[in-house]
Formats: C-alpha cells, structure tokens, sequence
C-alpha cells in the first residue's frame, strides 16, 4: 500500500470513529406520549431514565411547542454523556402545591457526568402567578428556584432562557467544570430575588457570551465558589455582578480565583461588588479580577461593601471578618447613576489587602452634584493609569 492510501485509509478511519462517538440515541419525548400543552412529567422521567442507562451517549428531544412541565429532578449518575436538547417551550405549574416548599426547584439536575442543556428553548417560570402573593407574606425565599444543578461534571449549558423563575433563575452547587454560554435570563427589573445565577462550593464555573435582565444579581458567587470565570456577559436590569453576601454563616468556604471581563452592565443598582456582612464569622475573598467592563447608568459601579446591611438586620458597629485579598478593578468605564462611583469600604477589623485600582473613567449622570466621587475606608489601593474620578478622594460614608 502506497503512503497516499495509507493515510487516506487512516483518515478514513478516523472519520468513522469520530461519527460513531458522535451518534447519540435520541429519546424524545413524543414516543413516551409527551404531548403538547401537557404536563410532560411522566414522559420527561421515562425518556431521561432510558437515556441516563443508555450505553452510548443520548440525547433527551422536548421538540418545538409548549409543555407543561411540574417539578422535575432528573437525577444521575448516568452511564454515558446525556444531552437534554429543550426546543419547545416549558411551562411551570402554579398550583399551591408546588409553591413555597423549602429549597425547592422546578427544574433539578442532579450528580450528573457530561450533561448538555441546549436546544434554544424557553424555560417559563410563570413567575408573575406567584410573585404577586409572595410579596405580602414575604416567603418569597421559597419559591421554587427555576434550574438547579446540584453536583454537576464537566456540563454544558447553552442557548436555553430562562424566564420569568419564581425565585433565583439558576442554582449551581456542588459542581465542577460547568460552562453557560449563549444562556439567556429575563425576568422583570421589580421582579424579588432573582438572582440571575447563583453559584456556591462550585469550581471551574464559566459564564460567557449570554445576557441577563433580571430583578436581582446578574450573577452572584456565594461561599466556595473558585475559578469562576465571567466573560462577554450583559447584566441589566438587576442588581450587577456580585460576589458574596459573605461572613452570615459559620464555615464558609472561601471565595477565590474569580473573573470578570469584557462585561457590559446596563442601569443596575450595583456595578460589580464585593459584600460582606459586618458582625460577621471569618471568611476569605481573595484574586478577584474584574476588567474591561463598560457601565451604563449604574449605581454604585465599583463596590467593596463590608458593612453589607440592608434591612438593619446585623450590628453593624462590629466589623467584617471576611479577610479580602488581591483584588483588581482595572480598565472600567461609563456613567454611574449615583455621586459614588467607587466605593472601597473595607473592614475596620481587616484591611483589604493587595487592591488594586487602574484605568478607571465613570462618570456621574445626575444634575445635583458636578463630579462623580471615590471613596475609601480600611484599604490603600495600589493606583493606576486614568482616574475618573480621582481615586479615594474620602473616606466611605456608610448608610
Ligand atoms: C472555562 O474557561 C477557561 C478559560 O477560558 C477554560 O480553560 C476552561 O476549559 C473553561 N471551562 C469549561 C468548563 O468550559
Ligand atoms: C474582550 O474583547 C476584546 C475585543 O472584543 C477581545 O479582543 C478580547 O479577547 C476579549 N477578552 C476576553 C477575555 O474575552
Ligand atoms: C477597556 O475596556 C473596553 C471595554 O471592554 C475595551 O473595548 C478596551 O479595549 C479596553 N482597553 C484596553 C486598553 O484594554
């Protein structure tokens, strides 16, 4: 055999191996009676069940139209990588029942190896049929949480949205190696607690090239999240990029090695923030980057807030124990829609430490005061390049 044939052969070859690896069995839903404008619960758990056992890799089919889906967990761990491709449009049942159940979720995922979320699909929360009880008995917080991944590997979720959850949109927890990309979120800018992504004792989380307009952070990074990295992301409305609220609860796992670039964030109540409650167990924030962010009309658009006490739940005259480290704000630029562009307040118990400043230009858009402001307590920020406006020009003013 000449050298030609043989790598023609070789090539060949190769090529067959690689359409038999990709040839996924497909289990849609249709042939286990799924249909539309039905609640698909038994059919979704026989489809996902035979391909969760499935010997070669699967894909679970919800085809276009609108299905009604109750309160699902699709759980692992499955035998080989498993698709679930939503093209349809999923609804999510009001009745009483599924509502206000402690830590709940429409949507679960969990202890799942290789698990894809794709397909261009709506996930509707029906969030406006329980948002309007939740805020006179405030029990919002037990609203079913629209997606959960809980315990999740080396997973994939794109071109899905997420509309209109109940409560937080998506719940990452426990997982590894999981990237959102081309991920849509929408849910009204007065719309109560939901959180756009929610992510705790999480690694290697990315986030990129996906849009979030919600009533509450973008994304928020709880305790133990790491190597989580943010790119290409729009936030607005909402209450921006958020690591934290941290030092509430005993044992919390640090928060590090997080970055946010190349983000625009649009008429949010927060830029990018780091919050930590005063009066507060230990904690650990450290190698934040936060870069090449344009803001538009958002308050408060570079924020360390270590006396984080809304609601005067907290004694905010003891400090922060939550110890931050290394943190960057550099090449962030826009308008701010409050007087305080940056606002550094750091913990009179503990020092930021390794902060640095660089290339910041943010301009106030009210009429009431001239110049936007810098401020900054308990921290000497390392400073460089453009300062718009100047840097820690006074200390932080607490509410
Ligand atoms: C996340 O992004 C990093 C850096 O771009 C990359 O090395 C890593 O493979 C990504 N992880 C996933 C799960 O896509
Ligand atoms: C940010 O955007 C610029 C210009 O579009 C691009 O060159 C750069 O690679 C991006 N960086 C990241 C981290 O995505
Ligand atoms: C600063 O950030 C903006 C917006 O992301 C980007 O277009 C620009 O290239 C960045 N500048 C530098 C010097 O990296």
């Amino acid at each position: 055999m000449g050298k030609l044939n043989m790598a023609t052969m070789l090539l060949m070859l190769s090529l067959l191996f690689v359409s038999i690896a990709k040839a996924e069995t497909v289990f849609d839903i249709r042939s286990y009676g799924g249909k539309p404008n039905r609640d698909i619960l038994l059919p979704l758990l026989d489809a996902f069940g035979d391909a969760c056992e499935s010997p070669t890799p699967s894909k679970v089919l919800i085809p276009k139209g609108t299905f009604l889906l109750s309160q699902v967990s699709l759980d692992g761990p499955c035998r080989k990588p498993v698709e679930v491709q939503v093209q349809g449009n999923l609804i999510a049942q009001t009745e009483p029942e599924d509502l206000n159940q402690e830590d709940s979720s429409w949507i679960t995922f969990d202890h799942i190896d290789h698990l894809t979320l794709s397909g261009g699909g709506t996930l509707d929360g029906q969030g406006p049929k329980a948002w309007g009880t939740c805020g006179k008995d405030s029990d919002c917080n037990n609203l079913p949480i629209n997606l959960m991944f809980n315990t999740i590997t080396n997973g994939i979720v794109q071109d899905v949205t997420s509309k209109d959850s109940k409560q937080v949109h998506v719940n990452v927890l426990g997982s590894k190696n999981l990237a959102f990309q081309r991920f849509t979120i929408s849910a009204p800018e007065d719309s109560i607690n939901t959180v756009g992504i929610l992510i705790g004792k999480s690694t290697a989380i990315n986030i990129t090239d996906s849009n979030i307009a919600t009533g509450d952070e973008c994304i928020s990074m709880g305790d133990g999240s790491q190597d989580i990295t943010v790119t290409k992301v729009t936030c607005g409305p909402g209450h921006g990029i958020s690591v934290g609220n941290l030092g509430k609860y005993e044992n919390e796992e640090p928060v590090s090695a997080v970055s946010v670039r190349n983000c625009t964030i649009s008429g949010t109540t927060n830029g990018v923030s780091i919050k930590t409650w005063p009066a507060s167990f230990e904690g650990s924030v450290s190698n934040m980057l936060f870069e090449d962010i344009i803001m538009n009309n958002v308050g408060n658009p570079v924020l360390i807030d270590q006396v984080y006490c809304p609601g005067n739940q907290c004694n905010a005259k003891l400090p922060s124990r939550v110890k931050i480290n290394n943190v960057r704000f550099k090449n962030i630029s826009g308008t701010s829609s409050t007087p305080v562009a940056v606002k550094l307040s750091c913990s009179s118990g503990i020092q930021c430490q390794g902060v640095e400043i660089a290339d910041i230009d943010l301009t106030y858009t009210g009429d009431d005061a001239p110049e936007a402001v810098s401020q900054c307590s308990n921290v000497q920020p390392k400073i460089s390049g453009k300062m718009n406006p100047p840097a820690c020009s006074s200390p932080a003013t607490t509410p």
